[in-house]
This record gives C-alpha cells, structure tokens and sequence, in this order.
C-alpha cells in the first residue's frame, strides 16, 4: 500500500508485526520492498523517504521494529533516533541504524543516540531478515513484560483500593457507633464531614487535606462512646459536674483514636508483629485532632485544654464551625430546625469568640453548598437529640 509524501509506501498485513523503514533513497526502500516482499504475511512494512514524515508516523503508529539510514536531507538518522526516543512509545522500541561499513564515528554516534543495533550497508536480505526477527523478538518479550506488569498493577491497585474501602468502611462505622448510644441524628455525621471539606476548599487548603475531612469530621464525637447513658441520654439539665464527665468525650475520643492499648499490643503480637507499632495514617491523625479541639473556641474559651486563635489546629476550627451549623439547622427533640436566617446570625455573633474568623469568612464564602449538602442530605424522622455543642 503506498500511502503519501515523497515516494513513500506501505505494505499493509493487519495484525501483523510493524516495521518502518526510513531512507531517503526511493531505490533502497524499492529494493528492500521487493526483497522482503515474501514476508509481508508476516510483517507490516512501512517504507517512507522522508525523515520528518517518518518520524511524524512514529508518533502516531505503535511499531515492532524501525530501521534508518543515517545519510538524509533535513533531519538525519541520528535526529531520527534522538526523536523517536524522546516519544514515551518508542522508548524501548527496536531501532536499527544503516551505517556504511567502515564508519565507525558514525556507528558510535548512531548508538550514543539510543539505537539498538547496526546494520552495513549494503545489507545482505539474509542479515535484514535475521536482524529483523531478533529485534522483533526482543519487542515481543518487551512486550509481555509490559502486559504482565500492567496486570500486575491492575491486581495491586485493585488489592489497595480494597483494603483502603474496608479501612474507611470501619472509621464510619466507628462514626456510627458513637452517634447511635447518643442520637439518631440521620445524616449528621455525613454532613459535617462534607460540610468541612468544603470549607477547607474555601480556605484554599490543600485538595487532600479538604478530601481528608469527609471521613475525618464524622468522628468528632466518637468520645461520646465513653460517656455514661445516665449523661448521654438524660433529657434536663445536666449538673456542673456532670457537664464535666460529657466535655470528657473530646479527651476520650482523642485518647481512642491515638493510644496505643494493650489490645492493640496483644493483637500485634498474636500476628506476628514485632518493633515499634506502624505510623497511624493520616486520616485517623487528622480525626483524632478534630475528636480533641472540635469544642475549642477561637477566644479559648473552649474545651478540654481552653485553647485560642491558630494554636487550636485549622481542621478542629473548621469542624467546630461545620457541627455547630448542622446542630443548628437541623431539628432535634427539643428545639425545631432554626431557619437560615436565626443560623446565620448566631454563627455571625460567634465570629471571632467561638468561631475562627478566617473560617467564618470562608463559610461566607462557600454556603451556597452548605444549602445544597443540607437539601441533599434531609433527616427522614429524627427522634432523641440532644445539641451539646
Ligand atoms: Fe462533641
Ligand atoms: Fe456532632
């Protein structure tokens, strides 16, 4: 098949091995047609005079094998080389240099640029043929350690995003199991963990830290796991010192989320593991933080440590402020769902006393999407809620 520029052509077999042939004189590439004409059941050969056209059909055709001669008008063998290496998918395609036969420089040069092989011109159709079908099974192997290593990634990938499914799967449940000893509260804890990912967009953090959040915020009150019903669930008053057993379930919370406990230990152990315990992962670093200083305050008038401004770390600022709108605009036992309006105005009178002011700034920002997750995720019949915040 002859296919366009100057005196150029293809002899086309689908599915066959393809070799391109590059030399800019059309008798060299005639001759070589001809004479390799009995293999064409076996190979796609691509004969083109032109260098810059041949490398323009590198770049869009996967190949088998390329040979080139060195001698050519405009960009040479060696420019020929240096391009199709610099193509992600001739990397490790085979590349045969036409030298002549006492040509050393040109050799070392032709090699210097990343071809594999040198053949002397002129070649004998036997040598073609050999050197052709060793290249060609250099690319075979090449290409089922390709095809076996990308199936190998496949099953690791598939492996890790498993295991990373399970792992968030558990923090959820985790989530869960703390929200119900203490509250049916519907989606809650799902949209304070959207909730404060977008306000960490709002800031401009970081894409990972904002995704982080989603599963990290809903553990803020996992704590309350260590809370007595006779607190948790009492629908009065709580006594003062009461009221310090429940500001507990920050410490709590950390304290399940960081420890290491002799169960962890004793597990380790029964599995073989010796040394010191692995790093936690951030995700549950970045929760721990949050179940510690989500009821601090920016005018460190919060609990447990009474920290203020930046020392109360920005994913603790960003949850307080997305669990205090949620507890507000949702509607619990013993109060109905303020409107936006009633929300907007107590968090506006909490800028700068509870709430981070460059947080508040950001909610400003972004709360259309706080209307959007709040529509999207309604509480069907919330029923035994407390707000403690
Ligand atoms: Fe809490
Ligand atoms: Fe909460």
């Amino acid at each position: 098949m002859r296919a366009g520029g100057r005196r150029t052509a293809i002899v086309s077999a689908p599915d066959r091995k393809r070799i391109l042939f590059i030399d800019d004189e059309e008798q060299i590439t005639s001759a070589l047609e001809s004479r390799l004409h009995r293999y064409r059941d076996q190979w796609e050969l691509v004969f083109l005079n032109n260098s810059q056209e041949a490398v323009a059909y590198a770049a869009e055709h996967d190949l088998d094998t390329v040979i080139t001669d060195i001698r050519m008008p405009g960009l040479d063998g060696y420019g020929v080389v240096a391009r199709l290496r610099e193509m992600p998918r001739h990397v490790s395609t085979p590349i045969i240099v036409l030298t002549g036969n006492a040509e050393a420089d040109q050799k070392r040069r032709a090699l210097d640029a990343g071809a594999d092989d040198l053949l002397n011109k002129p070649v004998l159709t036997e040598d073609l043929v050999a050197r052709l079908q060793s290249a060609l099974r250099i690319k075979e192997q090449q290409d089922q350690l390709r095809d076996a290593n990308r199936l190998l990634e496949a099953r690791v990938d598939e492996r890790t995003r498993e295991l990373a499914n399970s792992r968030l799967d558990i923090i959820l449940r985790l989530a869960r199991a703390a929200e119900y000893r203490d509250e049916d509260t519907g989606f809650h804890i799902v949209r304070v963990g959207l909730y404060a990912k977008v306000l960490a967009e709002g800031l401009g953090l970081p894409p990972d830290l904002a995704d982080q959040l989603i599963l990290a915020a809903p553990l803020h009150d996992v704590g309350k796991i260590g809370v007595p019903d006779s607190i948790l669930l009492a629908r009065r008053r709580l006594t003062e010192d009461e009221w310090v057993i429940m500001r507990a379930h920050a410490s709590i919370g950390h304290g399940i989320l960081t420890e290491a406990s002799p169960i962890m230990a004793a597990f380790a152990t029964a599995r073989g593991q010796t040394g010191e315990p692995p790093d936690r992962n951030p995700l549950i670093q970045c929760a721990a933080s949050i179940a510690l200083t989500h009821h601090e305050k920016f005018d460190g008038s919060g609990y447990p440590r009474g920290l203020s401004g930046e020392a109360i770390p920005i994913e603790g600022r960003i949850a307080a402020l997305a669990d205090v709108f949620d507890a507000l605009s949702s509607e619990r036992p013993y109060k109905p769902a303020f409107p936006e309006s009633q929300v907007l105005d107590i968090l506006r009178a909490g800028c700068g006393s509870h709430f981070d002011p460059g947080v508040y700034a950001a909610f400003e920002r972004v709360a259309d999407t706080f209307r959007q997750i709040r529509a999207h995720y309604t509480d069907a019949a919330p029923d035994g809620e407390r707000i403690d915040c």
